[in-house]
């Protein structure tokens, strides 16, 4: 018979799914963003719970409504995610870095408006942030499934395929869904194009479609391997 309803395989799990962009302050109005509107990540969630997860979904200024069903923890700036995503990872089964994160912020965040003065404008110096995945992965529980994502483009130094592989060695999560970007794919859109590989970067399955539908292959890969209850 043709199931009509989704399987409740992620029923008694709890999963965090990290989505949006962060925003990092220059000045009380102004800040550096990027094009993340949420979409994949709230996709994500709405999956999860429908699948029966308990969720909590981390949102950084989410242009879609955040689903209902879902516990949903709102931050603005790569620390606030960070501070978030690891807190909630302390008694989850799964978590889904979907979330854009800013690589850098100002240094210092002016107290006032910066205004327009003679002559060139100062320079905004940038620090690092915390890579939120790499310290998911060092703290990992036994059993606990880290996921993160990279939108690539192809450059001078390998295709998209090439970076994928590359990044999923080097970040060592569980699973690294990788999403080509540019020529209007990824950003923004409704449908998604992604290859899910492994923490060797081998590829362990492709997916294209609705973000809804990259979203249950992408549970499908977590669901086969989640370890079974004990
Ligand atoms: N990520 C993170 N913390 C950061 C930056 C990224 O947790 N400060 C996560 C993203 O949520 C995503 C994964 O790391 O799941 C890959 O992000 P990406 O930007 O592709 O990787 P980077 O290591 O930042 O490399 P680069 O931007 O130089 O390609
Ligand atoms: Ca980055």
């Amino acid at each position: 018979a043709l199931a009509l309803v989704a399987p409740r395989d992620l029923a008694g799990r709890r999963v965090v799914v990290s989505a949006g962009g962060t925003r990092e302050p220059v000045d009380p109005v102004r800040f550096l963003g990027n094009r993340s509107s949420g979409r994949q990540g709230v996709a994500l969630a709405a999956a999860a719970a429908r699948r029966g997860a308990d969720v909590v979904l981390v949102g950084a200024n989410l242009a879609v409504p955040a689903p209902a069903g879902v516990e949903l923890r709102t931050v603005e700036t790569a620390a606030e995610l960070d501070s978030a995503v690891r807190a909630a990872a302390l008694n989850a089964d799964v978590v889904v870095m979907a979330a854009a994160v800013a690589d850098f912020r100002p240094v210092v965040v002016a107290e006032h408006k910066i205004k327009k003065t003679a002559g060139e404008p100062a320079p905004i110096l940038l620090e690092r942030t915390a890579d939120v995945l790499s310290a998911l992965v060092s703290e990992r529980r036994p059993g606990q499934l880290v996921v993160g994502f990279a939108a690539e483009t192809g450059d001078d130094d390998g295709d998209v395929a090439d970076h994928g592989r590359a990044k999923a060695i080097r970040k060592g999560a569980d699973l690294l869904v990788v999403n080509a970007v540019g020529d209007g794919r990824g950003f923004g859109t409704p449908d998604n194009d992604v290859t899910i590989l492994d923490g060797t970067g081998t590829v362990i399955g492709t997916a294209a479609g609705s973000k809804a539908q990259v979203a249950d292959a992408v549970w499908d890969a977590v669901v086969a391997r989640l370890t079974p209850d004990a």
